[in-house]
């Protein structure tokens, strides 16, 4: 196991009612908040109503910035920057799904900073001063809520970069389950394979020794694996959404990289598709996770890749390469049957888009650790499934 220093501290509010108590959670660092939402889902489903009363109740004052959308784009960004500086609030409240948390970090950590915002995402800056934030999640996916992480598509250069450190981490976030309820079969569909691919983008690594971190891992998959279908059929089902929310801050938390190093290939894939067709982050994951397995299968990578298979699907080949494979079948069936897409041309991705795709995706260079890709290897990729 490689050395770690362990951080972790976003406060964990779990379960039902506690967007109650918000009002005193944010007085311990501001008293004037901007609360930054999508486009409309929490006024519908009551969330909005909740905080609305927690914060009045607690005399806290609050101005909004409604309209953040999936892929959230970089003009929301600046707009709340602006609004947080004009009126001077000193405290960004994010209740929704990783979009409108991702939104609220980069107004935290933009606020401070003179220049232009974007400079944190092409890695001009890193990010060491941020106003404090917090989150009340709406959707189980991204981990977000409990990470540093805030992912933004530039609506100009149609890129989506991450960026963000510990600093952009919420200073608390509240899980109630119940406010998951209303999330659509599709978006809990492509939250699942979120959660499934982060996990599986720390699990394949070369430091064979982090076995704590592996069963952790795999105890996180058999989670998405038995409350998924359980959540889409029952959509009301408090179980499944609390496990699936769970499973979903946990996935990306730090908790499953700690001693290791990840790959997150994937991701970077992904996100060059998003910033191009503004597809849904999880449905775009769920074609590019097993074309990019069946690509870096090698003899090199097949162990894990059995073990995978072993572990999580039950696979019983004896060899590791056969076994492999049969595991990469049984996700791709598994992300099917939850109803998402087995090919990029279902998102209407065009396959001449392929290698500027493939460029966007390794913009600062080879991406992978598992195995490295370049641009080409992106390319084939990404020609594979379209
Ligand atoms: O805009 P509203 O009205 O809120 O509707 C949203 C949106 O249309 C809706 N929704 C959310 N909660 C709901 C609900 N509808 C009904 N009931 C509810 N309770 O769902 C739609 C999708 O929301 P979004 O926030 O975009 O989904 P998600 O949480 O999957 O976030 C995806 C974004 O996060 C980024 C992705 O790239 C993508 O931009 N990621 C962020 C990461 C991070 N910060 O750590 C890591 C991830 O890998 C990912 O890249
Ligand atoms: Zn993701």
């Amino acid at each position: 196991m490689l050395d770690f220093d362990y951080n972790i501290p976003t406060r964990i509010l779990f379960g039902r009612g506690r967007a109650a108590f918000i009002g005193d959670e944010i007085k311990k660092y501001g008293r004037r908040v901007l609360l930054v939402y999508g486009s409309g889902s929490i006024k519908k489903n009551g969330v909005y109503r909740d905080v609305a009363k927690a914060l009045k109740e607690a005399g806290i004052y609050f101005k909004e910035l409604p309209g953040v959308v999936p892929n959230p784009r970089l003009s929301s960004v600046r707009r709340g920057i602006d609004f947080c500086r004009k009126d001077n609030l000193d405290f960004v409240l994010a209740a929704g799904g990783g979009s409108v948390i991702d939104c609220a970090k980069a107004i935290a950590f933009g606020f401070y900073y003179n220049g232009d915002v974007w400079d944190f995402f092409i890695k001009k800056i890193p990010v060491n001063k941020a106003l404090p934030l917090a989150s009340v999640l709406t959707l189980a996916a991204t981990g977000s809520e409990m990470n540093g992480f805030a992912v933004i598509s530039n609506d100009e250069t149609k890129e989506k970069l991450p960026a963000g450190g510990d600093l952009s981490r919420p200073r608390f976030s509240v899980l109630d389950p119940t406010y998951t309820f209303t999330v659509s079969g599709s978006q809990t569909a492509a939250g699942v394979v979120d959660i499934f691919v982060h996990v599986l983008e720390q699990y394949f690594s070369h430091q064979p020794e982090a076995f704590l971190q592996d069963r952790l891992s795999e105890a996180v998959l058999a989670t998405c694996i038995h409350y998924g279908p359980q959540a889409i059929r029952n959509p009301a089902d408090y179980e499944s959404r609390a496990n699936l929310m769970w499973a979903g801050s946990l996935a990306l938390n730090g908790l499953l990289s700690y001693g290791k190093v990840g790959d997150w290939a994937t991701h970077y894939i992904e996100h060059a598709v998003s910033a191009l067709y503004d597809v849904t982050h999880g449905a775009g994951l769920a074609v590019i996770l097993p074309a990019w397995m069946r690509y870096v299968l090698d003899k090199r990578t097949s162990p894990k890749l059995a073990l995978y298979a072993r572990r999580v699907w039950s696979v019983t080949a004896e060899d590791d390469h056969d076994a492999a494979r049969e595991g990469i079948k049984k996700t791709e069936d598994f992300f099917v049957s939850l109803g998402m897409p087995a090919g990029l041309n279902e998102l209407g991705v065009d396959k001449t888009t392929c290698k500027e795709m493939a460029r966007k995706a390794t913009i600062f260079g080879d991406i992978g650790n598992f195995r490295k890709l370049s641009a080409a290897d992106v390319e084939k990729i990404l020609i594979d499934v379209c």
